[in-house]
């Protein structure tokens, strides 16, 4: 496993260049990085020249144009194509976004694509997660009743305790934000990240949950809520247009009023 290191003294080699077929008029560069602990033990950017005028609109289109028909051995992770699974999230022209929410037309000059920054990278542009997602699992991301509850029976909300879930359901934990976080960079043991943040303040803020005095028990420690600093990378990266600052805010002025 590798990490990705965007400090000046970084050393990422010049890789290959797969250049274009001759008779394309709209050639773009795409600049991507390459490790395989197996057989790239440095990493490095390879080139690969396209021609827009063969290629869909997106920087993911792109990669699997790349994938398809030019160097079948790029790895990252995708599914959906359309924002909702969050699996393309990668660093894209120096901002951590999804891949396939990223149009190559806003983008001047060469496409720059990193894995997502501070994480272990396992090949290419596919991170290791793993430990994003066992914070994910400490904070107990599902509902939580005080007794067994029928299935045939539903859990009702009213519109106003519903409307409170707006702005925190749409996430697809993509960790675009966790990963833009200098908090997280540095305590990614200990603090939890925007990401997790978010879904734990989805979770209190649910009526339907009867949990919230030991979800927020569980925040009210130096680490894990605390080292945000409202920095505020996180809500400025969000491809979905969330404000994971806002939430973690918000958990702060609850435990604050119960106080
Ligand atoms: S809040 Fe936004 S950036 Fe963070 S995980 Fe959710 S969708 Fe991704
Ligand atoms: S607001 Fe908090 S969670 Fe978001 S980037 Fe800043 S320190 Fe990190
Ligand atoms: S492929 Fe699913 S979010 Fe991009």
């Amino acid at each position: 496993m590798g990490w990705l290191n965007f400090s000046k003294n970084a050393k990422i080699s010049v890789g290959h260049t797969y250049k274009a077929r001759k008779g394309g008029v709209r050639i773009k560069n795409f600049k991507v990085y390459r490790y395989d602990p197996d057989k790239i033990p440095n990493p490095r950017l390879d080139t690969y020249e396209i021609d827009l005028d063969n290629c869909q609109p997106m920087v993911l289109d792109a990669l699997i144009k790349i994938k398809n028909e030019i160097d079948t051995t790029l790895t990252f992770r995708r599914s959906c194509r359309e924002g909702i699974c969050g699996s393309c999230s990668m660093n894209v022209d120096g901002t951590n976004t999804l891949a396939c929410l990223k149009s190559i037309s806003d983008i001047k000059g060469d496409v720059y694509i990193y894995p997502l920054p501070h994480m272990p990278v396992i090949k290419d542009l596919v991170p290791d997660l793993s430990s994003a997602y066992e914070q994910l699992t400490s904070i107990k991301p599902w509902l939580q009743v005080d007794k067994p509850h029928s299935i045939a029976k539903e859990h009702k909300q009213s519109p106003r305790e519903r409307d409170k879930l707006d702005g925190l359901w749409e996430c697809v934990l993509c960790f675009c934000c966790s990963t833009a976080c200098p908090s997280y960079w540095w305590n990614s043991k200990s603090f939890l990240g925007p990401a997790v943040l978010l879904q734990a303040y989805r979770w209190i803020s649910d009526s339907r949950d009867k949990q919230t005095e030991e979800r927020l028990n569980m925040l009210d420690e130096p680490f894990r809520l605390y080292r945000c600093h409202t920095i505020m990378n996180c809500t400025n990266t969000c491809p979905k247009g969330l404000n994971p600052a806002k939430a973690i805010a918000e958990v702060k002025k609850l435990l604050v009023l119960r106080k």
